[in-house]
């Protein structure tokens, strides 16, 4: 371990605010370092960050002795130890062969072919929440347009009837401040284990319902793939639902709010978009690079291994950064500049290997559909004149509201 290990509050208040300028000191002078604070390793640069995420000796297996140790604790209330059943089956925190197991289930149903067919979908709806936002006052874009979009797409997706889709809301809205930022007061800890008590049982109605009459959605998919060959238990099934739930939702809608900030802030990109100066792909690329919602990911060490002249033991927490791999001068040219037709963005928004989101080309559809939608349906869109509040966490980058102002909606 290094003797020079410059302090870096990764949750203090320049880190939260402008992560950017947080972690350039590091990723120039220390790029693979110990914070004794989180007692983890950080590591900055993009070179560094691209050879972790495809090396297997970063484990993902990083929340399994923690729900080990809650399930083995008799005092922990049976609706959370269920809860934490459902977690410890999410692919995102597998290695193989049972990452690769569950992965390739769902994978089919997430290419950029497959997802294309959402595209009018997400129009209509995107237009649809715009109708309803009164823009004769402000108006919070997250409450609004951002978090319903993507919630209400991966629901249709996975078959969840819109008549159900209201109490569904209320159960993942109670459900993610436990797989997002994680809960320290008991009693909201109590009800997210209930709302996911009540979302599994739905869940397995759902499964029940959809091998009766089997439909086109993802929980058919799922059904299909897991009377083949490889059978998945159900409780796969349920974590994989969920996973799919929470895994899209909030870090779409911090996408399509941070892209808004992003182009607000840059209002000559913003004109070039809006008149199409731009293709909206590369926009949509340049955007997650920029200020994409990934902060950073999490790995252990499986083994004592020499990584960027520093040993990293087995057992070990090491966070990923990819808001600082996004903006290492080494990969990117003016990396703190928006070019919103940036060609060649090999950026890590959304992580890189085996792991790479499986839900990418779902992100980009909504966000490459919503944003020209928003930029049109709203002139003389500009931020109100409140302080931004950026979500107090470290993984993700997200703003608790956007307030916006406009002259009205076309
Ligand atoms: C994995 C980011 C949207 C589903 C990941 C990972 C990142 C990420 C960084 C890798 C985690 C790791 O290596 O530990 C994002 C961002 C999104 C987004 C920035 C939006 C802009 C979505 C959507 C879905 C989704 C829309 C599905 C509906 C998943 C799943 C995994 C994953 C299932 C786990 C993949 C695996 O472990 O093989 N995402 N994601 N994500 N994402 Fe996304």
């Amino acid at each position: 371990m290094t003797a020079a290990t410059p302090e870096i509050d990764l949750m203090g208040e320049e880190a939260i605010r402008d992560p950017y300028s947080a972690f350039a000191p590091l990723r120039s002078d220390n790029p693979v370092v110990w914070n004794p604070q989180y007692r983890s390793w950080v590591i900055t640069r993009h070179r560094d960050v691209s050879a972790a995420l495809r090396d297997d000796r970063f484990s993902s297996d990083r929340i399994a002795p923690f729900i080990e140790r809650k399930l083995a604790d008799p005092g922990t209330d049976p609706l959370i130890r269920q809860a934490f059943e459902v977690l410890r089956h999410w692919m995102v925190f597998q290695d193989e062969p049972s990452h690769m197991r569950l992965r390739s289930l769902v994978r089919k149903a997430f290419t950029p072919r497959s997802v294309q067919r959402m595209q009018e979908r997400v129009a209509e709806l995107s237009t649809d929440l715009l109708s309803k936002i009164s823009a004769d006052d402000e108006f919070d874009l997250i409450a609004e347009f951002a978090y319903p979009l993507p919630a209400i797409v991966i629901a249709e997706m996975l078959g969840v009837p819109p008549e159900d889709r209201d109490t569904f809301k209320h159960w993942t809205d109670e459900i993610a401040p436990l797989v997002s930022a994680g809960l320290d007061d008991p009693d909201r800890y109590a009800r997210a284990a209930a709302a996911m008590d009540a979302l599994i049982e739905y869940f397995g109605d759902l499964l029940r319902r959809y091998e009766a009459e089997p439909a086109d959605n993802l929980i058919s998919g799922l059904i299909e793939s897991r009377d083949e060959g490889d059978a998945l238990t159900q409780a796969e099934v349920v974590a994989t639902c969920t996973l799919l739930l929470f895994g899209g939702h909030e870090t779409t809608a911090n996408l399509i709010a941070n892209s808004m900030l992003a182009l607000l802030r840059h209002p000559d990109q913003l004109a070039a978009l809006r008149d199409g100066q731009v293709d909206t792909r590369l926009a949509v690329e340049e955007l997650l690079r920029f200020d994409g919602p990934g902060k950073a990911v999490v790995r252990v060490m499986r083994e004592d291994t020499e990584f960027g002249g520093q040993l990293l033991r087995k057992g070990q927490r090491v966070f990923l950064v990819l808001a600082a791999a996004n903006h290492d001068p080494e990969v990117f040219d003016d990396p703190d500049v928006l070019r919103l037709d940036r060609a060649n963005n090999t950026h890590v928004a959304f992580g890189f290997g085996a792991h790479t989101c499986l839900g990418s080309a779902l992100a980009r559809l909504e966000a490459s559909v919503a944003v020209p939608i928003l930029l049109t349906g709203l002139p003389g869109v500009r931020l109100a004149e409140r302080p931004l509040r950026w979500q107090q966490v470290f993984l993700t980058r997200g703003l608790q509201e956007l307030w916006l102002r406009a002259d009205g909606i076309t």
